[in-house]
């Protein structure tokens, strides 16, 4: 029978068996994937992982820094690198889902390789990789079926020369949290919802800027922080704010205003696969909506996405 417990010491003297004195570099999402992989690896190797937590410029509000203060109380080797500008100058009049993932996974290999090459005598790329990441890159291809590239996936580029190494990629979400909470993850990282890779780019529908992430970074940390509040975050399996390439008239005072939209999305699920969209209580839309259009400048409206996977997505791009 599989238990957290006896998953991680099979993999921590797996991995101690298999990765030797060798050094590993890791990424650094900031998500319980690589989190996780992160911390079994830190038990097994200890400061021979070198983690890199790369800023895009496209996280949470206020994430970036927030998340690498927790690695580092958590002890790991870890370097942060702020390429905020290298990520949205490639972003920049790029306006189709999949050449936004695409740029986004070029300057995240480049940066990433840059980084790694810092690493004396490198010998192996960890990776967060989780089951339902190998089986969705699988399965999606196909000529008209690339339905989204999934960047974290088998993403490494020849000239690294590096060995794969993938301590979570046998398990689910839900194992992958329980195995964290039995390394003794806190909540702060346990019990964050998914966070696609290509960040707030895939939630900026069309191209996008400075001004509309940070737009979308205040409406998002409205929506999450009041979730919170009301005891509903932990009930939601994903929750983020989408910004819509749509203005609308809407009047403020005696002013008529001509803004854009943000669309929230909450969606029930056990693996991402399927979804159910959440039927969030009336008074908390409510508070949401107010506050989002009271103060993020930009905003005259607010909608709710009530579509359920398939067919739609959970994300809108
Ligand atoms: P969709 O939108 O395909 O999302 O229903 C399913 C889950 O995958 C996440 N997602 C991504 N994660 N890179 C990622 O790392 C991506 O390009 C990507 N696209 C979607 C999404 O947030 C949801 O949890």
């Amino acid at each position: 029978q599989w238990t957290p417990d006896a998953f991680v010491e099979t993999t921590i003297a797996a991995l101690q068996e298999k990765l030797g004195n060798d050094k590993v570099v890791l990424a650094l999402s900031g998500g319980v994937d690589s989190s996780v992989a992160a911390i079994l690896l830190h038990k097994a190797i200890g400061k021979n992982l070198h983690c890199i937590f790369v800023d895009n410029g496209l996280l949470r509000k206020d994430e970036y820094e927030a998340v690498l203060e927790q690695y580092k109380h958590l002890g790991l080797n870890i370097k942060g690198v702020d390429a905020k500008d290298r990520f949205l100058s490639q972003l920049a009049g790029v306006k189709d889902p999949e050449l936004k993932r695409k740029a986004i996974g070029r300057v995240f290999i480049e940066v990433f390789d840059d980084e790694a090459h810092l690493v004396q005598d490198v010998k192996w790329l960890a990776q967060g990789t989780i089951y339902p990441d190998v089986i969705e890159s699988v399965s999606v291809k196909g000529p008209s079926a690339t339905i989204k590239s999934h960047h974290n996936v088998g993403g490494l580029p020849d000239f690294m020369k590096l060995q794969v190494v993938e301590p979570l990629n046998t398990l689910f979400k839900d194992e992958v949290r329980r195995v964290g909470r039995s390394l003794g993850l806190e909540d702060f990282i346990i019990g964050r919802h998914p966070f696609p890779g290509p960040g707030l780019a895939i939630r900026i529908l069309g191209e996008v800027t400075a001004d509309k992430v940070a737009i979308l970074q205040e409406a998002d940390a409205i929506y999450i922080n009041n979730l919170k509040e009301a005891g509903l975050y932990d009930k939601v399996w994903q929750a983020g704010a989408i910004f819509l390439p749509v203005q609308s008239v809407g009047v403020m005072g005696d002013e008529r205003t001509y803004e854009n939209v943000i669309c929230l999305r909450a969606v029930e699920s056990v693996d991402g696969m399927t979804a159910d969209w959440c039927h969030l209580p009336y008074n908390i839309l409510a508070k949401i909506s107010n506050e989002i259009i009271n103060k993020v400048k930009g905003i005259n409206r607010v909608v709710y996405d009530i579509s359920s996977k398939p067919p739609a997505t959970i994300e809108w791009e």
